[in-house]
């Protein structure tokens, strides 16, 4: 993209509604309070501010969409037919400056992306990519995710009787994911570090009013990845592997398969998606318990316990925060008339902290029977198609980690990563023995 395209794009879409905001959250509008609170102090617990908006109705109207956080109304609008994925909807100038200088590399929330597409093409992509990813498959990972965790811990552990302080987050919640990305996608060993670091650098593109150098930053990174899977995609169509990225590229719908910008985006949403939020997951949970040591007892004592534990963490401190839908026609949410074009912002973990379905919400309580409502992987036609897999690391992760270090110790230094949609940690400093 030449410079003056990407300094219109991030005129358009980041640095005037970022102003707008900022402006109207002076006003104590709670939606322009969510993004500049989120913006300024990543690290800040948000959720009073969910509290606030779960007290004023089942949908109130923010300056630039509406917002939602009741359990059954955000998952009433993820299910509704009446909505579109996405919230680019600026029309007149605005919206014709936006689509010229719209990116010709691949974007997480663009088209052809599964979460920028609706039917019928995204239930086209939807077939094929879940005809690979299957619950099998899944499972068939297990085996191979444990054997990661123990490399992975073996290493830990060598460093950990050097007397050694390490970044938990670096050296295992975002290696032990990446590598089962990896081998899902055929990169090979000496790739990994490569897509580990393009990974990171693509992460902001989800959040809206970046600051410029950042913007350019993650638009290069993008675009470098978008070259990178080109190529990759290219070697594995001449030397097919036995991993589901190389099963995607020969999967067939009604003899037809996905084309190769279809395939860059799919390969590349699985890679962005899968990796950055189970990061974030493995964070959040070993962070939660050791701020509730009582709890991690009681998953010690019976195992069992762990899969509700992975769902309690989801539900208590979610990876993705919201995400955001725009009205394709005029319709009702919760009883009250919506405009088409409308922008729907739904609060994932503000549902999730519903006292109407979770008793005493904010308790983290790894024993809560009905912790699997969360709504921390959406619900609908875009729910998380990575869910199983993420479970499933989730529990093979933490349980691995406090089972070979029962007596690790978070020490001071932890830090959020900046992302405002994503929430995790940047860094994790422990102590193991
Ligand atoms: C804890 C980990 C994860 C969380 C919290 C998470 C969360 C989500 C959420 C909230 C959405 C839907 C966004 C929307 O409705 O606008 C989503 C979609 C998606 N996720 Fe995940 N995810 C996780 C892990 C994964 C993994 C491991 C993979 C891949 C292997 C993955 C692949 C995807 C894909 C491809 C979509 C798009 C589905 C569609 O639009 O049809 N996710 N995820």
């Amino acid at each position: 993209m030449s410079l003056a395209k990407m300094a219109v794009r991030w005129g358009v879409t980041h640095a005037m509604p970022r102003a707008a905001l900022r402006r109207a959250a002076d006003t104590g509008d709670l939606q322009a309070r969510l993004f500049t609170e989120s913006a300024e102090t990543p690290t800040l617990d948000l959720t009073g501010l969910f509290d606030e908006i779960h007290a004023r109705g089942p949908i109130i109207r923010g300056k630039y969409s509406y917002l939602v956080s009741h359990h059954s109304v955000v998952r009433d609008v993820l299910t509704s037919q009446d909505v579109r994925a996405g919230v680019d909807n600026a029309d007149g100038v605005l919206g014709r400056l936006g689509t010229w200088s719209v990116s010709n590399h691949l974007h997480p929330v663009e088209p052809p992306s599964l979460l920028a597409t609706e039917p019928p093409e995204h239930t086209r992509y939807r077939k094929l990519v879940t005809r690979v990813f299957t619950a099998r498959a899944v499972e068939n990972l297990r085996t191979r995710t444990e054997e990661i965790a123990a490399d992975l811990l073996d290493a830990l552990e060598q460093r950990a009787r050097a007397g050694e302080e390490v970044d938990l987050v670096q050296a295992y919640c975002s290696l032990l994911p990446v590598t089962v990305i990896a081998e899902i996608l055929g990169v090979p060993d000496h790739e990994r570090h490569k897509v580990l670091t393009l990974g990171t650098a693509a992460a902001p593109s989800l959040d809206l009013g970046m600051p410029w150098r950042q913007f350019r930053d993650t638009d290069r990174a993008l675009g470098e990845f978008d070259a990178w899977l080109g190529d990759h995609l290219a070697a594995l169509k001449e030397n097919p592997g036995d991993n589901l990225l190389s099963k995607l590229v020969a999967a067939r719908e009604d003899g037809v398969g996905l084309n190769d910008k279809e395939l860059r985006a799919t390969a590349g949403l699985v890679l962005a998606a899968g990796f950055e939020t189970t990061v974030n997951l493995l964070g959040n949970g070993i962070a939660l318990l050791r701020e509730h040591p009582e709890q991690l007892d009681k998953v010690r004592q019976d195992p069992s316990l762990w899969a509700g534990t992975v769902d309690e963490v989801l539900r208590f401190d979610p990876p993705v925060l919201l995400t955001g839908r725009t009205t394709v026609r005029d319709t009702e949410i919760a009883g009250k008339p919506v405009r088409a074009g409308s922008l729907v912002t739904t609060l994932l973990a503000g549902a999730n902290r519903d006292p109407g379905v979770f008793d005493d919400p904010h308790t983290f309580d790894v024993t809560r029977p009905n912790a699997r409502e969360h709504i921390a992987f959406s619900s609908g036609r875009h729910y998380c198609l990575g869910a199983a897999l993420a479970r499933m690391e989730g529990e093979i992760g933490l349980r691995a980690l406090f089972d070979r270090f029962p007596d690790l110790s978070l020490r001071p230094g932890a830090a959020h990563r900046p992302t405002r949609i994503l929430r995790g940690y940047e860094k994790l400093p422990a102590r193991l023995t």
